[in-house]
């Protein structure tokens, strides 16, 4: 039946379908064509290489999909998918392929079985420039991007109607071939996009060091206590962690829950390690380091003298190993020395994702497919010191737990790139992984001289009062971690606060980053929780809706998206926390710290319940916004930024620590409890 089908439409073809039967497909923005030079037009018997990426089936069940292995009510819980069974389930669907093969084939005039298909969602052919004009009816040009490098592209392209709707989009075609080496051009240095605050974006800017704490008295809670808890309230060490969560030491270790560590462009140093645990975390030995799994390059660990040493590595392995080993952990270290050292580029976490899974790398989501050049490190890297091997593709598998502690706004990568890595961890958490960002730090702000000098948007009338929310945090498939903190005068008996102090200059609003997405609406497992929180504690402040993708930012005088995805989940102590960097003992701070600590809370359950062959908890949000008495509901302090009060804790929910900080033994007690 289908082949008649097919045979049907190709007759139409043949007979030729009126003028009007096709429409244009793509066009080139007017912002593109300043930037790409048109030069000569194309040779019409030089042969292009077409590649055609299909629709792809199933993104709009992946929720429904996702809940039906992590929803706790859901008979299918933990029953992960097999990588093999994710890229079944959004694959085109074979009608696509068959239409757009014969269509090619009898408009372009080429046999069948010269179009080859790529299970990454491509039909590619080499087909002849007159032959592809006809078809696509467009014109090809040669053109010179900034670098002068020649690119083959065209400014618009047109399909007949029927074959559009199975077409994603063509390459060559609006977005143009890579560059052609064929001839030597003259080379003016480019000078990409804005400029940006220290670090660029896609970094956690690094922790600061102590504040000056004033005369210290034992505060009164404190005097029943063992001398190593009598002081948490100023100095968090790994026993303080324990007793805030009844952590127990951990004594488990085998070969699937090693716990993975994202680092760009920081690097841990042994010797800092080995200070922390001496100190710290006696039951890590000296010399303990993390399995390397090095991206693209990338290189560890560097001499603690070492300026890249900043402090975020260290600490994140310190966090880890203190609370899992004899558990261990993966570093991913992504990108080369160049990139690492000279982060201009506004994209990040692709090429990590490119590591893991090998058809990423390819993915092609509304037109952008692979790395972006300006925007992602690309591989092979020409720049002096750059990694010329080929970029790394599948080449690491991911471990089921993995923590990232860094982020950029939401605001600097365009929404079609950020939904497409979404869609990546999407197919990770449908494997059964646990994806953790830490949320930000900067209160309702990015980091500052993230968009503006404050780290907040800008909108009609409004400069720079607008919140900025955070991604990777935003994707719904993420867990968000916060940061929350003890006073001086506090035990681990006390509640906890919000994370928010005056670090100094540049950090006087550190506070622990939340808020609601612009591109992102309020998952369904969330909906219960927002709901409460805006009709028990609504934060009193100007709002509106965003459109899709994002636009309508700022409308009303509103300065969050009353229908965004709400960020973070959960927090954990992040707060006066001790490690040594480049030697010397500091107080550090940040979400960078909770992230970790959620990840080994993770890491130990899933050891216990992998004792028991059960799997991994795989994506815990449904669980536990199911399931908030297994969490210590924070309910004092706020993360002001942007020329406002921003969000405060409430009980239950809310934008500044989700829904609260780990109870140990009640999660372990939740998930031991599930299939
Ligand atoms: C471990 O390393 C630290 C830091 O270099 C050092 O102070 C300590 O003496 C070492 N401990 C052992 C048992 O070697
Ligand atoms: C590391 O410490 C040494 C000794 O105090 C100092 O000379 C060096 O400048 C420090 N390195 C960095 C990057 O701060
Ligand atoms: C990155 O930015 C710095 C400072 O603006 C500049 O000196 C450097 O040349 C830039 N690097 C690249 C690769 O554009
Ligand atoms: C939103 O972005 C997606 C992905 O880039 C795109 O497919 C869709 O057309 C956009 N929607 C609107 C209304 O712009
Ligand atoms: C926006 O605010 C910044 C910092 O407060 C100030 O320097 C700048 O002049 C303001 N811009 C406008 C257009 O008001
Ligand atoms: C700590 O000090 C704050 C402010 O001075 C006070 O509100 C709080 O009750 C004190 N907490 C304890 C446990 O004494
Ligand atoms: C509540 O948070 C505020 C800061 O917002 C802090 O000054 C105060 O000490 C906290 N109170 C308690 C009881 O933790």
């Amino acid at each position: 039946m289908l082949r008649l089908f097919v045979a049907s439409l190709t007759l139409s073809v043949a007979i030729g379908l009126p003028v009007h039967d096709y429409v244009v497909h793509e066009e080139r923005p007017a912002t593109a064509r300043q930037v790409l030079k048109r030069r000569a037009g194309l040779n019409p018997d030089a042969v292009l290489p077409i590649k055609i990426g299909l629709v792809q089936s199933g993104l709009d069940q992946a929720y429904d999909w996702v809940m039906d292995v992590s929803h706790p009510e859901s008979s299918a819980y933990a029953s992960y998918l097999t990588v093999a069974e994710v890229n079944d389930l959004f694959k085109p669907e074979p009608e696509s392929i068959d239409a757009v093969r014969e269509w090619l084939s009898q408009v372009a005039d080429i046999d069948q079985k010269d179009i080859l298909w790529s299970k990454n969602g491509w039909l590619a052919a080499n087909i002849p420039v007159h032959a592809a004009e006809k078809a696509f009816r467009t014109s090809y040009f040669e053109h010179a991007d900034r670098e002068g490098r020649i690119r083959v592209g065209c400014d618009s392209y047109s399909l007949p109607s029927h074959i559009q709707s199975h077409v994603d989009y063509i390459t060559p075609g609006v977005k143009s071939s890579p560059p052609l080496r064929k001839r030597s051009v003259s080379r003016n240095k480019p000078v990409w996009g804005p400029s940006w605050g220290p670090g660029g974006p896609g970094r956690r800017p690094p922790q600061w060091a102590p504040p000056n704490h004033g005369p210290w008295q034992m505060p009164p809670g404190a005097h029943g206590l063992p001398p190593d808890l009598q002081d948490c309230g100023r100095n968090i060490t790994p026993t303080c962690i324990r007793a805030l969560y009844d952590i127990p030491k951990a004594h488990l270790k085998d070969s699937v829950n090693a716990l993975g560590l994202f680092e760009d462009g920081d690097f841990y140093a042994q010797s800092d390690l080995n200070a922390f645990f001496t100190q710290y975390a006696p039951n890590v030995p000296n010399g303990t380091h993390p399995i390397p799994a090095f991206i693209d390059g990338a290189k560890a660990p560097v001499a603690a003298s070492d300026p890249t040493n900043t402090g975020e590595s260290d600490i994140d392995m310190d966090m880890s190993y203190s609370l899992i080993y004899p558990q261990d952990v993966v570093l991913y270290q992504v990108d080369d020395s160049f990139y690492s050292a000279d982060y201009n580029l506004t994209g990040f976490f692709n090429t990590f994702l490119d590591a893991l899974d090998g058809s990423y790398c390819t993915y092609n989501y509304d037109g952008l497919a692979g790395d972006t050049p300006g925007v992602d490190p690309t591989y092979p890297d020409p720049n002096p010191g750059g990694y010329k091997g080929q970029l790394q593709c599948g080449v690491y598998a991911p471990t089921r737990v993995i923590s990232v502690s860094y982020g950029e706004a939401e605001a600097d990568v365009s929404a079609r790139y950020q939904y497409r890595q979404c869609n990546e961890i999407m197919k990770l958490v449908l494997q059964g992984h646990t994806i953790l960002l830490a949320s930000g730090d900067y209160g309702v702000a990015s980091f500052p001289g993230d968009d503006n000098p404050n780290g907040c948007l800008s909108g009609d009338g409004q400069n720079a009062t607008i919140y900025n929310p955070d991604f990777v945090s935003s994707c719904p498939y993420i867990l968000s971690v916060g940061a929350t903190q003890l006073y001086s005068n506090q035990t681990v008996n006390d509640p906890e606060s919000v994370m928010q102090d005056n670090l100094g200059p540049g950090a006087e609003l550190f506070a622990s980053h939340g808020g609601f997405s612009n591109r992102y609406k309020a998952p369904a497992y969330q909906k219960s929780a927002l709901d409460t929180y805006f009709s028990k504690h609504d934060p009193g402040l100007p709002y509106y809706i965003a459109g899709p993708n994002g636009t309508n930012i700022g409308a009303n005088g509103g300065v969050y998206n009353r229908a965004g995805r709400g960020i973070p989940d959960v927090s954990a102590n992040g707060a006066n926390f001790r490690a040594y960097t480049n030697g010397t003992d500091y107080h550090w701070y940040g979400t960078s710290l909770a992230a970790p600590l959620w990840a080994s809370v993770l890491t130990l359950i899933n050891e216990e319940r992998t004792a028991v062959g059960k799997g991994p908890v795989g994506f815990v949000n449904p669980v536990l916004y199911e399931n908030p008495w297994t969490l210590k509901d924070i309910t004092n302090g706020s993360n002001p930024n942007c020329g406002s009060s921003g969000f405060a804790a409430v009980s239950g929910w809310d934008p500044a620590t989700g829904l609260g900080t780990p109870n140990y033994p009640k999660l372990l007690q939740l998930f031991m409890s599930l299939p």
